[in-house]
């Protein structure tokens, strides 16, 4: 039976596309990736591709007329590569909600807040400056709403006396490492579905995110 096949969209140095590489040599992890694209072509994510052998692609917003039309040409690419799903790892664009639409319940996105807090930009700042006790990451499905699809799972972290926003972001970030790499997996198992109205787990809805645990394993939340 052939793999599930994988595309990764990605705009920075690619630490969550490194995370799900290693745990796919693990053998914890059974996809093939048929493509990592950015938006980037300096994007360390793109190197790390190429030394994986994975197919790499480079676009750049500024030779599209608008956002809609570079969007297009994007997942049409990503189409001919053949995925089957799209992990957004680290990609900082809004997506056209029309270019995206082929790709509602099969396209995640990690997001480094306890969505729905702090959608968008600097999601530690504003906790620390919220003085919230608890941060963490979500997974969640990708609609057109920015940050606004069903979440699935979300790690957490108790926010510390000495923490400023580098702070909070490196300890945020191996857990970031395990949680996309277990969510595609329920994916690409074909477990993890959405019906267009929640996600659905085995096929019960999940009323509220799973819960990602320290031990690397899900709980309803
Ligand atoms: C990660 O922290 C990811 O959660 C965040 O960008 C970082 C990418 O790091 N994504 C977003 O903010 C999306 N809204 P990486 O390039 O090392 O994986």
């Amino acid at each position: 039976m052939s793999l599930p096949r994988i595309a990764v969209l990605a705009s920075g140095r690619g630490s969550n596309l490194a995370a799900l590489l290693a745990a796919r040599e693990r053998g914890e992890l059974p996809v093939e990736f048929v493509l990592v694209a950015s938006d980037k072509a300096n994007a360390g994510a793109l190197r790390l591709a190429e030394a994986a052998d994975i197919p790499t692609l480079a676009l750049d917003p500024r030779s599209y007329p608008d956002r809609r039309a570079f969007d297009l040409d994007l997942f049409d690419r990503i189409a001919a590569s053949g995925a089957d799903l799209l992990v957004l790892a680290g990609f900082m664009r809004v997506l056209d909600g029309e270019a995206l639409m082929p790709w509602v319940g099969r396209m995640i996105n990690i997001h480094p807040s306890l969505l729905p807090k702090y959608r968008g930009l600097h999601t530690h700042r504003r906790a620390l400056e919220a003085g919230d006790a608890e941060h963490g990451a979500s997974v969640h499905f990708v609609t057109a709403e920015l940050d606004g699809g069903p979440v699935i799972a979300q790690a957490r972290i108790a926010v510390e006396p000495g923490d400023d926003e580098q702070r909070l972001a490196a300890r945020l970030l191996p857990l970031e490492h395990r949680l996309l790499p277990a969510v595609l997996g329920l994916l690409a198992s074909g477990r993890l579905r959405w019906d267009g109205h929640g996600p659905l787990l085995d096929g019960q809805p999940l009323p509220v995110p799973l819960a990602f645990g320290s031990d690397g394993s899900f709980a309803p939340g």
